[in-house]
């Protein structure tokens, strides 16, 4: 007897790391995890963009993309360069500082992100914002994770082990435009706080007319050592000029909402509940002369 039960289609995914199926209705990412191979991603839902790769020669998202038919997936190009551990040190809870060294070839500006790769052979990376940059140095805040493949590694690294990085990318940057703005708004939440502090810290020394005001987006007391380590080094270089608060997240959203601030520079970063509140507002906070400037989008 003849089952009546239609069967999926099944589809062929031909790649550099080997060949995989693809159900049909599956991502790329989920057929490719399913059968064990690896792709890079963090969010998987399409913000972060860490899945990024060509199919049949088109730019898409593995964590979106569900082929129709079989096909051929290749990874972006990516420039490593391999560099060095210069420090990793504890902060607060799990937040630790690392410290990389840097050539004076490329530009690594505050704000901006780039891959790590503790072993060139593994596909594994992960990307982290520039916190600090100077003086042949790139510094990165880590969060360390029960399964981080990357960042539990990296947080053990002694000075001197090899790691490799990617060039520096992302639009999390201080926008160099002759517009005023009377004020900045940091809002952050985990280790995304320490390279908010530094933005608003920059923005503070270009906009010496300016105030600013840094908004670590608090829904538990996880980090809370973290924010204090960092709030302490702004507060002593703009004491005068910067307001440092804890807010519960949904407060700042009501906020947003009913008095959104004007003629300001906001920047947002941190995880992605907070980073899409913040993208649907965008409308509103523009509205009101204001700029949203977001690590993830
Ligand atoms: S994992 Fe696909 S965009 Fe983030």
């Amino acid at each position: 007897m003849f089952s009546l039960i239609k069967r999926a289609k099944r589809f062929k995914i031909d790649s550099s790391y080997g060949e995989f199926s693809c159900k049909e209705g599956e991502t790329v990412l989920a057929a490719a995890n399913r059968n064990g191979v690896y792709i890079p991603h963090q969010c998987t839902v399409g913000t972060c963009n860490s899945c990024s790769c060509k199919i049949n020669g088109l730019d898409v998202l593995a964590c979106r993309y569900k082929p129709q038919s079989d096909c051929q997936l290749k990874y972006q190009d990516e420039t490593l360069f391999k560099t060095e551990l210069i420090e990793s040190s504890h902060i607060g809870e799990s937040i630790y500082q690392v410290k990389i060294l840097l050539d004076d070839k490329h530009q690594y500006p505050i704000g901006s992100y780039i891959n790590v790769y503790v072993d060139r052979h593994s596909k594994s990376s992960r990307k982290y914002s520039v916190v600090e940059n100077g003086n042949s140095v790139v510094t990165i805040h880590v969060k360390r994770h029960k399964y981080g493949v990357i960042s539990n590694p990296l947080t053990s690294m002694n000075s001197g082990d090899v790691l490799y990085i990617s060039e520096a990318s992302g639009n999390y940057i201080l926008p160099s435009n002759n517009r005023s703005y009377e004020s900045c708004y940091g809002f952050a939440n985990g280790s995304a706080f320490g390279v908010t502090a530094s933005i608003v810290s920059d923005f503070l020394t270009e906009n010496t007319d300016s105030n600013a005001t840094l908004i670590a987006l608090s829904r538990n007391k996880e980090t809370n050592l973290y924010y204090e380590k960092v709030s302490k080094k702004i507060m002593d270089k703009h004491s005068n000029r910067i307001k440092i608060i804890t807010k519960d997240f949904e407060e700042v959203l009501n906020q947003i909402d009913n008095s959104c601030p004007s003629n300001s520079m906001i920047f947002v970063c941190g995880s992605n509940d907070i980073n899409k509140a913040f993208n649907l507002r965008k409308d509103n906070i523009e509205s009101n002369k204001s700029i949203l400037i977001q690590e993830s989008f």
